[in-house]
């Protein structure tokens, strides 16, 4: 039986059903997913029972796969296998995390609008986030489809906006929320990189913002106005209208396209509960700017 392809809002969200992601897929149910993933950028694949390795397996067909920025601290003891972003509120013993522990106080960087390695000179191009267990209240994914606040920007604006790159580093994001506690392996190995502000989608040729909580100053403008600039469209992609909110069950996976896309998870009572959720990355081809044909000066 073939994949269906069943819209959750018009042009942004759909559900796959009729598809086992553990099995081999046939390659005319993997070219169904992928154009739906190029129409929508933001696919919801219900009830699938994967295991670590099968969700491997499933994110590969789309590219190669990062590994976890975890591997840069010493300290660290991983849960899962280093291809993982382990996006839980649990430590390495499946114990739910201490109210001041490093990793949380990190992780509640992702309760900022973002997208996924915009810090990494290659950036994330899917996400494949999976839950094996989630909480009873709050905890949602909030996607905003930057593709449609692109198209609705005033003229003026894309014209202002064409051409111009900004720095994106983990660093801002983190310092946003006054967190700065970072190894110098972390910030040797996590320099900041240019990203275009506006990017082409190859697939379909359609133009989107490219916007994270990542981003600090834009090239070639004083940093304050560059801040101000990216906030302001950080608040007009994240409007309602761009937004869809994602309620988790459990054994969902959620596949997103970064290049288009920011999303956020919003608050929960992670003290409590257990919300064990494991994302599989895959890069990007290219840096965004070598993507849009934009020359940026060595730093
Ligand atoms: C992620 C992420 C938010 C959430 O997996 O990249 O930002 O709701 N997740 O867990
Ligand atoms: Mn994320």
């Amino acid at each position: 039986m073939a994949v269906t392809v069943c819209p959750i809002t018009p042009g942004f969200a759909a559900e796959i059903g009729d598809v086992d992601l553990s099995a081999r897929l046939e390659p005319a149910d993997l070219a169904a997913i992928k154009e739906a993933f190029t129409t929508y950028a933001v696919l919801v694949f219900p009830d699938q029972h994967l295991s670590q390795d099968q969700h491997l397996d499933f994110a590969r067909a789309f590219g190669p796969l990062e590994t976890t920025i975890a591997l840069f601290r010493k300290d660290t003891k991983l849960r899962l296998r280093q291809e993982f972003a382990d996006v839980s509120n649990l430590d390495s013993d499946n114990k739910v995390w201490g109210e001041n522990s490093r990793r949380r106080m990190f992780e509640l960087g992702n309760r900022l609008w973002h997208t996924d390695s915009s810090f990494k000179l290659l950036p994330a191009r899917a996400s494949l986030l999976y839950a094996r267990s989630i909480p009873p209240i709050g905890g949602h994914t909030e996607f905003a489809d930057e593709r449609a606040a692109y198209d609705a920007l005033p003229e003026d604006m894309k014209r202002r906006l064409h051409g111009l790159v900004a720095e994106h580093s983990i660093f801002n994001s983190r310092a946003r929320l006054g967190f700065t506690e970072f190894s110098d392996e972390e910030r040797q190995n996590m320099p900041p990189v240019p990203q275009a502000m506006v990017r082409t989608i190859p697939e379909n040729g359609r133009k989107s913002l490219y916007l994270a909580s990542h981003a600090g100053r834009i090239l070639g403008m004083p940093e304050q106005e560059g801040r101000a600039l990216i906030d302001q469209l950080i608040a007009h992609a994240t409007q309602r209208q761009f937004v869809y909110t994602h309620r988790w069950r459990v054994h969902d996976l959620v596949m997103w396209d970064n290049r288009c896309t920011m999303h956020r998870g919003t608050r929960f009572d992670d003290l409590r509960w257990k919300r064990d959720v494991q994302r599989a990355t895959v890069s990007d081809v290219a840096n965004s700017c070598a993507q849009e044909g934009i020359a940026v000066a060595a730093a």
